[in-house]
């Protein structure tokens, strides 16, 4: 049976762009396949969290997977630093990553032109503890979304130059999966790029977000003065609206909207406010479980451990072969 890993950064609460691009595909990928999911701890050091935000956000991530629909019985469901072995392969892969390539990855990029103050090592070799957490199961399948491409072809020369070096067929290639037939990005409010957790959350809507935050923050949403000739292209921020009613509403609302739009007599207040309410309608029965799990410490705790001895299990397998093929033998 095939192999699949995934992971988010435990930096926030989970939000609409996490669920459609990952965690939807994670939920049916456990039914068929041998999976992997965890909580991206040691990614999140990059940006310094502080300690009780890094246990708090963690416990959030574990809670979020689980109302998702993530079950511990069908997948191995783990915290990365409960995986030591992931570390030591990390440092291995280090040895034959390169500094042209690393600072060439479109994330490491956009990191250092956003926070100039914190271009630290880990941001670096970011993508080679990436290529770290899907080598450890010698996994074949990842599902995540369009972002993460480039992160999956490093991942694929870090495996093909260890197999090169060493002259072995160990590592297998990994490649992102989508049961869509293409990897989605879902767009963010605030008119331009993705969702995600940047511009104070409110640009996202995050799966723990209440009716009426929601409500609030798709208001909110950018818009433009409207078409003025029929059947117009859409600008960005509209495209972009259109794009969340068909990820969250039925067909004939988007085929209402955009008959409007097409024929000059749309109303974004309307879309808004009805594109507001398919979100309540998607997000409620996950916020409702979000709270029943994080009461129930006892069952987290249980869910973690029993993750940690799986993952650990096949990762030390993993770096046994590899301590042996490099040359780490017992004297
Ligand atoms: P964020 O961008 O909010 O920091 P992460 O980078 O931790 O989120 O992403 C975790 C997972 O969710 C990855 O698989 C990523 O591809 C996916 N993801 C995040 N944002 C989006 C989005 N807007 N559209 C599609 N997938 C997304
Ligand atoms: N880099 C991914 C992100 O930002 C998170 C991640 C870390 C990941 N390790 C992974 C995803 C391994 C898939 C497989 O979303």
């Amino acid at each position: 049976m095939e192999t699949v890993v995934s992971g988010i950064r435990s930096t926030g609460k989970l939000h609409l762009g996490n669920y459609y691009g990952a965690i939807h595909n994670f939920v049916k990928m456990q039914e068929k396949y041998n999976c992997y999911f965890f909580i991206a701890d040691l990614h999140s050091l990059t940006t310094h969290p502080h300690p009780d935000n890094l246990h708090q956000n963690v416990k959030d991530i574990l809670v979020e997977y689980l109302a998702a629909g993530l079950d511990p019985e069908k997948c191995t469901l783990y915290v990365q630093s409960d995986v030591p072995q992931i570390a030591e392969l990390y440092l291995f892969l280090n040895m034959n990553a390169y500094l042209g390539e690393l600072e060439r990855s479109a994330s490491f990029k956009d990191k250092v032109r956003m926070h100039p103050e914190n271009v630290n090592a880990g941001l670096l070799t970011y993508p080679v503890l990436m290529a770290g957490d899907i080598l450890i199961h010698k996994a074949t399948k990842v599902p995540v979304g369009k972002d993460q491409e480039q992160h999956l072809e490093m991942t694929r020369t870090f495996s093909n130059r260890f197999n090169r070096i060493y002259n072995v067929d160990y590592f297998p290639e990994a490649y992102a999966f989508s049961f869509s037939d293409k990897l989605v990005k879902v767009p963010g409010l605030d008119g331009n790029g993705k969702m995600g957790k940047s511009n104070g959350g409110a640009n996202a809507i995050y799966l723990s977000d209440t009716p009426e935050i929601i409500r609030k923050k798709v208001m909110r949403a950018v818009t433009d003065g409207g078409p003025s000739e029929e059947n117009s292209s859409k600008p960005e921020p509209i495209q972009n609206l259109f794009q969340l009613i068909s990820l969250v509403s039925s067909k004939d609302t988007y085929d209402y909207f955009n008959h409007l739009y097409n024929t000059c007599q749309i109303r974004y207040g309307d879309l808004k406010k009805q594109l507001a309410e398919d979100m309540i309608i998607a997000t409620t029965p996950l916020r409702e479980k979000i709270i029943d799990i994080a009461s129930d410490k006892d069952y987290l705790h249980k869910v973690a451990r029993m993750g940690a001895d799986k993952a650990r299990e096949s990762a030390d397998r993993t770096i046994k072969d590899v301590k042996e093929i490099i040359g780490f033998r017992q004297i």
